[in-house]
């Protein structure tokens, strides 16, 4: 068997999270009738579907790897050296509203280092997919980071978790900093799609606390490999467990941190 590299681990992450857009461009449009998670954290049967059908490829396809996916948590294998970490759906409030702006994310960690990512978003057909030293691609064309230089020009994006009813208080003043520095912030519910945005210019700057490995871990291999710099809020090294995220294009970097770092918060990730 040919060793598994990271452009090989793109290829069949590319492919899979085409089969499973595909699933949820049937389910795009209909009346959903989704279940709670949490209070405001909807799961619908589209999520469920595609999340089966990538376990179902991967058990046969790679027997071996391990797996870690939203809706159904860790799959371990002995002696894996591959894990696949999923987000079968990103985006679901958005998808449950048929609101068109949602992606499904897949990413390869190779002994423990993230080196491929895929996010496609099925509606406007967009595939976005990078491997560790192969850079970033966007439908096959190269994909960069944006040049914009100061705040005062960039458009940033973030997002609200799930637990912001209880915690406003670790959201909002990041989000009102941010407001009146930049030259616009969008909200749009789609952390993977964020981030791939990021990579190919469309936003400059992306921040959000509180996200899960999912939702991160296939758009960062983009973001760093499209130029980008993913850190944690106070411009340490960025963990797929460290529930936090500071993504920039690199030249705004400093000055996202200093504004994060004027924010006084508990401290809470
Ligand atoms: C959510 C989206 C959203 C972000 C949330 C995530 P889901 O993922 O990425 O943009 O703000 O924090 O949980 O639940 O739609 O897979
Ligand atoms: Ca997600
Ligand atoms: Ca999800």
């Amino acid at each position: 068997m040919i060793p598994l590299d990271p452009a090989r681990l793109r290829d069949a992450a590319v492919e899979l999270a085409r089969e499973a857009g595909a699933i949820l461009r049937q389910g795009f449009g209909r009346a959903h009738h989704p279940e709670h998670k949490g209070r405001i954290d909807l799961v619908t049967e589209y999520d469920r579907r595609a999340e089966k059908l990538l376990l179902e490829r991967i058990r046969t396809r790679f027997p071996g790897h391990a797996v870690l996916a939203e809706e159904s948590g860790a799959h371990a294998v002995p002696g894996s050296t591959v894990r696949w970490i999923i987000d079968p759906l990103d985006g679901t409030t958005n998808f449950a509203h048929n609101y068109p702006f949602f992606g499904v994310s897949i990413a390869a960690e190779l002994e423990g280092r993230l080196v491929a990512g895929a996010v496609f978003d099925p509606v406007r057909e967009e595939m976005f997919s990078a491997a560790e030293g192969q850079g970033a691609t966007l439908d096959g064309g190269p994909l960069r980071v944006s040049d914009v230089e100061r705040l005062e020009d960039a458009l940033l994006v973030t997002g609200f978790p799930y637990d912001v009813r209880e915690h406003p208080e670790l959201i909002l003043p990041h989000f009102h900093a941010f407001l009146v520095r930049a030259q616009g912030v969008r909200r749009d519910g789609s952390a993977a799609l964020n981030l791939c945005y990021l990579a190919c210019g469309r936003f400059d700057g992306f921040w959000e606390r509180h996200l899960s490995p999912w939702d991160m871990a296939g758009g960062v291999v983009i973001v760093r490999e499209a130029g980008g710099t993913v850190t944690n809020y106070t411009g340490g090294p960025w963990r797929l467990e460290g529930r936090q995220i500071l993504a920039s294009n690199g030249r705004l970097h400093e000055e996202m941190k200093s504004v994060i770092a004027s924010v006084a918060t508990s401290g809470v990730p």
